[in-house]
């Protein structure tokens, strides 16, 4: 799923995962830090469509474990532009699991994560052109 806005900039994208069993945690339920990097590789796809700017991660909040994700679900990452500022752009991110077999889908995740348009130098630059 990828959306655009009226001036053609995608605004949503959305990635899918598979839980393998490298990922679970010592209760069988996904290891936070691999849903972390999911949630900040969804942002850095969605706020690269929509800049077309090398972008990185400058912060992330407010982000909530909800639901357990277990071993062999699916998982689905929306994201979807919420703010945009002068050098950075505020993504939401939701992760939903999936069942496999009978498709039962359900909020596990959300978060927040700022993305910052950087030039060669790494510094922070317009992410949109004036
Ligand atoms: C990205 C980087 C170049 C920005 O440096 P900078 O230009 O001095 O940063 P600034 O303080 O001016 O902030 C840049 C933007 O981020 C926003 N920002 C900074 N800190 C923020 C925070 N904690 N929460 C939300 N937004 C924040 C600022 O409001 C600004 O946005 P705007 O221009 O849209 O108003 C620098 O912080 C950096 O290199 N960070 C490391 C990036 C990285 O390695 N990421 C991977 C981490 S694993």
């Amino acid at each position: 799923m990828t959306e655009n806005n009226e001036k053609g900039l995608k605004t949503e994208t959305s990635i899918t995962e598979v839980v393998f069993p490298s990922m679970v945690n010592q209760y069988g339920t996904l290891f936070g830090g691999n849903a972390l990097q999911w949630m900040d590789k969804a942002a850095w796809i969605c706020a690269t469509r929509f800049s077309r700017k090398m972008m990185v991660t400058i912060a992330s909040d407010r982000v909530e474990f909800k639901r357990p994700v277990i071993k062999g679900d699916m998982v689905e990452l929306c994201a979807r532009v919420k703010k945009v500022g002068r050098t950075s752009v505020t993504i939401d991110v939701f992760m939903y699991s999936e069942k496999a077999l009978s498709g039962k889908r359900e909020l596990a995740t959300k978060g927040e994560f700022v993305m910052v348009a950087v030039n060669d130098q790494g510094q922070s630059i317009p992410v949109i052109d004036q």
